[in-house]
């Protein structure tokens, strides 16, 4: 019998109205360069600003064989022309049937409601193709718009794991923000 990771790699590429969401690929490495410089993923994901190009390419092939174990892991999302604008991914956990969902797109293209258009989409084949009991994912106190997609989408602010999280820039420990959705919740809201 195939793992639910299996089927998920086995209907990708997803394809919304303006989105594709596919296997990640060493060709994302000039896009994962330049997020990486952003000054919103310094501010929340940090630390990666000196990333060497041959460093971010080999951390994006050891993602792309990852998937090809059967594990989907990160993926990326492009607009309909092919144009890779961000990353996604839902990590699926057999054994308790339910997934983490990240994201991470680039600020050129934020605001425009992609993130909640791909997020959603993975909602969707989680629940009603995978068969997941539910979803949860995290940000940080302050990333609002991250926030935002989470609520948009139905999540319940499930718990704050109180100043988790280290800021170098401000010498700061800011809470991070447990976020989940259950099938049936799922089911009502869409
Ligand atoms: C978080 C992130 C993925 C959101 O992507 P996005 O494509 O801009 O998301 P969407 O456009 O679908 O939704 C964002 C929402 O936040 C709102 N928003 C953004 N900044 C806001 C602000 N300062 N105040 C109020 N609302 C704000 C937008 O208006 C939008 O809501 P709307 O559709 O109701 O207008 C993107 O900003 C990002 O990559 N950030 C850096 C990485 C990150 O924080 N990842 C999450 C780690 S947990």
């Amino acid at each position: 019998m195939k793992t639910k990771n299996e089927i998920f790699i086995d209907l990708l590429p997803l394809k919304t109205e303006r989105l594709i969401i596919r296997q990640v690929s060493t060709n994302d490495v000039d896009l994962m360069l330049k997020m990486d410089k952003q000054e919103v993923t310094q501010k929340f994901l940090g630390g990666i600003k000196n990333k060497t190009r041959e460093e971010r390419i080999a951390f994006l092939e050891k993602k792309a064989n990852k998937f090809n174990e059967g594990h989907a892991g990160q993926l990326t999302v492009c607009l309909s022309d092919g144009t890779p604008i961000g990353f996604t991914g839902l990590s699926i956990n057999e054994s308790d049937n339910n997934a983490e969902i990240s994201y991470l797109f680039d600020s050129d293209y934020t605001g425009k409601g992609y993130c909640t258009e791909s997020s959603k989409e993975l909602l969707r084949v989680g629940f009603n193709e995978l068969k997941l009991h539910k979803i949860y994912g995290n940000t940080i106190e302050g990333n609002i718009s991250s926030i935002k997609v989470f609520e948009k989408l139905g999540f319940t602010h499930e718990g704050t794991r109180r100043e988790s999280a280290y800021f170098k820039e401000d010498d700061s420990y800011k809470d991070f923000l447990d976020y989940g959705i259950i099938d049936k919740e799922f089911k009502i809201k869409f």
